[in-house]
C-alpha cells in the first residue's frame, strides 16, 4: 500500500505560483494521464470503503473523473454535484467559500432517494468548503453521507478537521503540507 501511495504521489505535479503567486498548485492531471497510476488511485480509494454505497457524489470538475471511475468500481451510481447553472432539471444549491473566491454548487433535487448511502468524492480537499457544501446538498435531499474520499489533502487548510467535526468519515490518499 505504501508503495502504491508513493507511486501515486510521484505522478502528481507541483506548479508554483498558480493561480496566484505563492500558491503551490498540486496538479492531478498528470496522474490522470498515467493508466497505471489512475488504476492504482481508484483501487486505493476503493480499498478505504468498507460499507455499501448506493451513490458516489462527485464534485465538478476534477472530482467527476475520479468519482466516475470509483462509482463503477464500487458498483454504485454516480450523482453529479455541479457548479450552479449547469443542471437542466429542478435543483437545490449551496453557497460556499473557496480557498480563492466563492462559488455555488447544485444537484438535481430528485437525484438521491431518501436514505440512499452516498459517498462524497473529489480530487482534492483544501478548506473543505466545497465538500461540506456537497454534504449539505446530499443531506437536504434526504441522502445519508457515509463518508468523503479525496486523492489529495492539504491539511494546512483545515478541510479534514472541518469534515471530521461535521461527523463525516474522511480519507485522503496523499497529504501535502
Ligand atoms: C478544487 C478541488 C476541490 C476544491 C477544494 O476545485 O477540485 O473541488 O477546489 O477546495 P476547498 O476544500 O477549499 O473547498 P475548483 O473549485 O478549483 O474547481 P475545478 O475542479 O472545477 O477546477
Ligand atoms: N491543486 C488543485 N486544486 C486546488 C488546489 C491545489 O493545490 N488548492 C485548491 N484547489
Amino acid at each position: 500500500m505504501a508503495g502504491a501511495t508513493d507511486a501515486i504521489r510521484a505522478l502528481v505535479r507541483t506548479i508554483p505560483d498558480f493561480p496566484r503567486p505563492g500558491i503551490q498548485f498540486r496538479d492531478i492531471s498528470t496522474l490522470f494521464l498515467d493508466r497505471d497510476g489512475l488504476a492504482a488511485t481508484v483501487d486505493a480509494l476503493a480499498a478505504t470503503v468498507t460499507g455499501p454505497v448506493d451513490l458516489v457524489a462527485a464534485i465538478e470538475a476534477r472530482g467527476f473523473a475520479i468519482g466516475g471511475a470509483l462509482s463503477v468500481r464500487l458498483n454504485a451510481g454516480l450523482l453529479l454535484v455541479r457548479k450552479d447553472g449547469k443542471l437542466p432539471g429542478a435543483t437545490i444549491a449551496e453557497d460556499y467559500a473557496l480557498e480563492y473566491g466563492r462559488d455555488r454548487l447544485a444537484m438535481h433535487v430528485d437525484a438521491c432517494a431518501p436514505g440512499a448511502r452516498v459517498l462524497i468524492v473529489d480530487d482534492l480537499l483544501a478548506t473543505g468548503g466545497t465538500a461540506l457544501a456537497a454534504v449539505r446538498l446530499v443531506q437536504r435531499a434526504g441522502g445519508k453521507v457515509v463518508g468523503a474520499r479525496f486523492v489529495i489533502d492539504l491539511p494546512g487548510l483545515g478541510g479534514g478537521r472541518a469534515l471530521d467535526e461535521a461527523g463525516i468519515d474522511v480519507v485522503s490518499l496523499l497529504a501535502y503540507e
